[in-house]
């Protein structure tokens, strides 16, 4: 997804995806401890990180991304593909970009928003992801949030040369290129 800041800033989002190989231990054991569901999505998949954990606890997964992230080349698992090829050989998994997932006539038992929120750089977006996410889970759905607000890394961040202070958070242009944000909700060092 792509934002396009008054400061006339774009920000790239789908460039702060990481690949399947640098995955978190502790966030797999999480999730590999959970009970498993019928239905999941993960909102925000990236390059897919998380997908194969996340399948192994659920019997059909819809995931969700920009349209950019979703239809774009990238090497993902070791070969030059799109999200939408290799999700069309399998029939337990579903892709949507985040509009048609809004708009989709289905309620979900468990969702996933993993590091989403801290790359989208306007508060009324983010609460409207939230508000999409709450739409599609069940009565006793639940969501899993990851956030990454407090870090010793932040700290440092701040102080760079190539740090803006943005919002409640901040940008940082790497490669002269602001695509990879960083926003956590409390810069404030510890
Ligand atoms: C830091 S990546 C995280 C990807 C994946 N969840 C992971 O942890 O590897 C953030 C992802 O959120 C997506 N994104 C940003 N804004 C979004 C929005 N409003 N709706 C859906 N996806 C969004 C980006 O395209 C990007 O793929």
């Amino acid at each position: 997804m792509h934002y396009k800041l008054s400061c006339g800033i774009i920000v790239k989002t789908e460039n702060a995806a990481k690949p399947e190989t640098q995955g978190s231990k502790y966030l797999k054991s999480i999730l590999a401890n959970l009970t498993h569901v019928s239905t999941s999505f993960d909102y925000g998949c990236g390059k897919l990180r998380y997908v194969k954990t996340i399948l192994q606890k659920t019997d059909t997964l819809a995931i969700v991304d920009s349209e950019v992230q979703i239809s774009r080349f990238q090497k993902l698992r070791g070969t030059v593909t799109s999200i939408r090829n290799i999700i069309r050989g399998t029939n337990h998994i579903r892709v949507y970009n985040e509009t048609e997932f809004r708009e989709l006539d289905m309620k979900f038992q468990r969702g996933f928003c993993i590091n989403v929120l801290s790359v989208i750089p306007v508060p009324a977006i983010r609460m409207k992801v939230l508000a999409t996410i709450k739409s599609k889970l069940q009565r006793q759905g639940t969501c899993l949030f990851v956030v990454q607000y407090r870090n010793s890394d932040f700290t440092r961040m701040q102080s760079l040369s190539n740090t803006r202070l943005w919002r409640d958070g901040f940008l940082i242009d790497s490669l002269r290129n602001p695509s990879n944000p960083r926003q956590p909700f409390r810069c404030t060092p510890l």
